[in-house]
């Protein structure tokens, strides 16, 4: 049967082939990323009183979940000082001013504020760095207000624990959690393409295929996971709570009024999913249907061709065996 034509190791192989940021690029991004973070840290040596604290890879270059399509590299960037403006275009006014301040070599024309973060270009080589600010307060752990880049409120919430949240479940499935968190972002992206109006946000599906993953699922096997992510998203219509215990007790959660309740696993008031209607809600439904029916077809069908017809439903043409 269809397993016989397109097997996990074939999943592997595309995956490898069209999906992943390849390591070589990765570590490049990183090593762009850790020369600003270092220019920082010794202007703030220089200029102790200096606002900017610190720079942190956040994002899919820091979990390990990032995409061949990457195509800017986000970074947070805490902000103190009770001067600090608290208003969203002030304050990206004001990180320019202080980013371009401990950053001088670097032209007007290339710190930039956009709606919600500040993008820092670099001319010719390495992408684009997005900075999305964080009002700190000198939190030990680093949790602060970050900017949400959805509509611009502040959320309550941390990074490094963030990494360190996804890193578990990375250890626990090694190679495993990364793989299919990058192929179920591949499927929406390519979902976000077909679908007018679809969006899935890259962390909300992290957090789901983690709460599968602290369950039990194996993910070891790639189409059986697939499978398992998306008659889970389908049957629980994606308005099961999820959330999770790593640094909250579940008895702190509170009741949430939204239609899609990924709870943030660092802060038991947010909401990760909170801005979804149900219409977004049941697109994602639908999506969800459709790819767990095709890999169903996929895994029952008679002939190779077959078998690649109903796997490119999900991966779109670029997949081929
Ligand atoms: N609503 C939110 N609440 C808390 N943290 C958030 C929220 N949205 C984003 N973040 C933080 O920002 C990071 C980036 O998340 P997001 O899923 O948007 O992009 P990504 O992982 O970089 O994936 P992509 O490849 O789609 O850019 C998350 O890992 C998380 O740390
Ligand atoms: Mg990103």
């Amino acid at each position: 049967m269809g397993r016989q034509h397109v097997d996990h190791d074939d999943i592997v192989k595309f995956a490898q082939d069209r999906v992943n940021l390849p390591k070589e690029k990765a570590d490049e991004y990183r090593a762009q990323v850790a020369r600003l973070r270092e220019r920082l840290e010794s202007y703030l040596n220089e200029h102790p009183d200096f606002t900017l604290k610190k720079m942190m890879l956040s994002g899919s270059l820091a979990k390990g979940t990032a995409l061949r399509t990457l195509n800017d590299i986000d970074v947070a960037c805490y902000i103190s000082g009770a001067d600090a403006p608290h208003d969203v275009p002030k304050l990206l006014n004001y990180l320019v001013e202080r980013l371009r301040k401990a950053f001088p070599n670097f032209s007007a024309d290339q710190v930039k504020a956009n709606t919600y973060s500040v993008t820092v270009s670099f001319k010719g080589t390495g992408l684009d760095v997005d900075i999305v600010p964080v009002l700190y307060k000198g939190d030990p752990n680093w949790y602060g207000d970050l900017v949400n880049q959805s509509d611009g409120s502040f959320l309550e919430t941390c990074i490094p624990r963030h990494l360190e949240f996804i890193k578990k479940r990375k250890q626990a499935h090694e190679t495993d959690f990364g793989q299919v968190a990058r192929l179920i972002k591949y499927w929406a992206g390519r979902m976000k393409l077909e679908r007018d109006g679809f969006r899935f946000k890259s962390f909300m599906s992290e957090l789901i295929l983690a709460k599968l993953a602290d369950e039990g699922l194996d993910l070891s096997d790639y189409p059986e996971a697939l499978q398992h992510f998306f008659t889970y998203v389908a049957r629980s219509n994606i308005r099961e709570l999820i959330s999770f215990t790593d640094y909250y007790p579940a008895s702190s959660i509170g009741s949430f009024t939204e239609l899609v309740k990924i709870i943030d696993p660092v802060n038991a008031k947010n909401n990760v999913s909170k801005l979804y209607t149900a219409a977004q809600a049941d697109m994602i439904v639908d999506a969800a249907l459709d790819a767990g029916d095709a890999i169903d077809a996929a895994l029952a069908a008679p002939t190779k061709q077959e078998t690649v017809r109903y796997w490119q439903k999900v991966f779109g043409s670029a997949f081929q065996v």
